[in-house]
């Protein structure tokens, strides 16, 4: 199960960031075509939005668009050496706030102030009880009309019933192989419902995911959730999607036959 300490040895100055995260993308054929064709036209109706939070940047790999969609940006990450790089990165921008945490505070963010809140690939790989620490706090983070837009585990939905149904030497090896990606595997969609229900937040999409083969297996959510009243609150619509990874070949298609930057 991945923890905090995990996440800081990991991502921290012995990972070899020289890709700055962007060879995550070469499945959408870059970062260009990730960023433009399958998150911008997911966040385009919480678009615009004067003040961003972006949760685990990382080297800045979708930082380097929210930028300019903010008049102000506020950066949080776990690791020093991410928010350091990011500060290198985007030293010619003077909207950008940074800030390392402990993992799960946002005590650096002012109560009623955050637009939009977005994490990309990141909260993957944290864990149940910090994720719902971070979506207790957002509830009090945002505008009137503000919007969170969350990547996270789904895998909790499959390995939590196995984890039930099995014992422990039957399940870990069978762990291993179906959580190859390092997904949280207690987090799950039904979670994040769960603890916006306990901290005040409406959730109004989930789009559940696959990551690699099989298909079957969709083992990442992406999660958006409002405020009761805001202009963004609707019933929930959920949408199994086992064709996501699909999109992104067929955005590195496109790439390869016309070029990409
Ligand atoms: C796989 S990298 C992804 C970075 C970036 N989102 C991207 O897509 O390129 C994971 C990032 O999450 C950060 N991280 C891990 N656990 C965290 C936590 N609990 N709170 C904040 N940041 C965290 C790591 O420091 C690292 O920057």
């Amino acid at each position: 199960m991945p923890t905090v300490q995990e996440n800081l040895a990991l991502w921290g100055e012995r990972y070899d960031w020289s890709h700055a995260g962007d060879g995550w993308s070469l499945a959408w054929g870059g970062t260009e075509q990730l960023w433009g064709g399958t998150l911008l036209p997911r966040l385009q109706p919480f678009l615009p939005a004067s003040t961003i939070l972006e949760i685990a940047p990382g080297y800045g790999r979708c930082t380097a668009y929210l930028k300019d969609l903010a008049e102000r940006l506020l950066l949080v990450d776990l690791n020093e050496n991410c928010i350091e790089a990011c500060m290198r990165r985007f030293s010619d921008a003077s909207n950008i706030e940074y800030h390392v945490n402990d993992g799960r505070s946002l005590e650096m963010v002012p109560d009623g102030t955050i637009d939009l809140v977005f994490s990309w690939d990141s909260l993957v790989h944290v864990d149940a009880a910090s994720v719902s620490a971070y979506v207790e706090q957002l509830a009090r983070k945002l505008t009137p009309d503000g919007v969170v837009f969350l990547h996270h585990s789904n895998a909790g939905q499959h390995l939590g019933l196995l984890s039930r149904l099995l014992p422990q030497r039957a399940y870990l090896p069978l762990e291993r192989r179906l959580n190859r990606n390092w997904r949280d595997p207690v987090m799950s969609a039904r979670s994040f419902r769960e603890v916006c229900g306990r901290s005040g937040l409406v959730p109004i999409v989930q789009e559940l995911i696959e990551w690699r083969p099989p298909r079957w297996l969709l083992t990442d959510c992406i999660s958006v959730a409002t405020l009761p009243g805001s202009r963004h609150e609707q019933p929930l619509a959920v949408r199994y999607n086992p064709r996501f990874m699909a999109e992104a070949r067929r955005l590195r298609k496109t790439s390869e036959l016309y070029g990409s930057p």
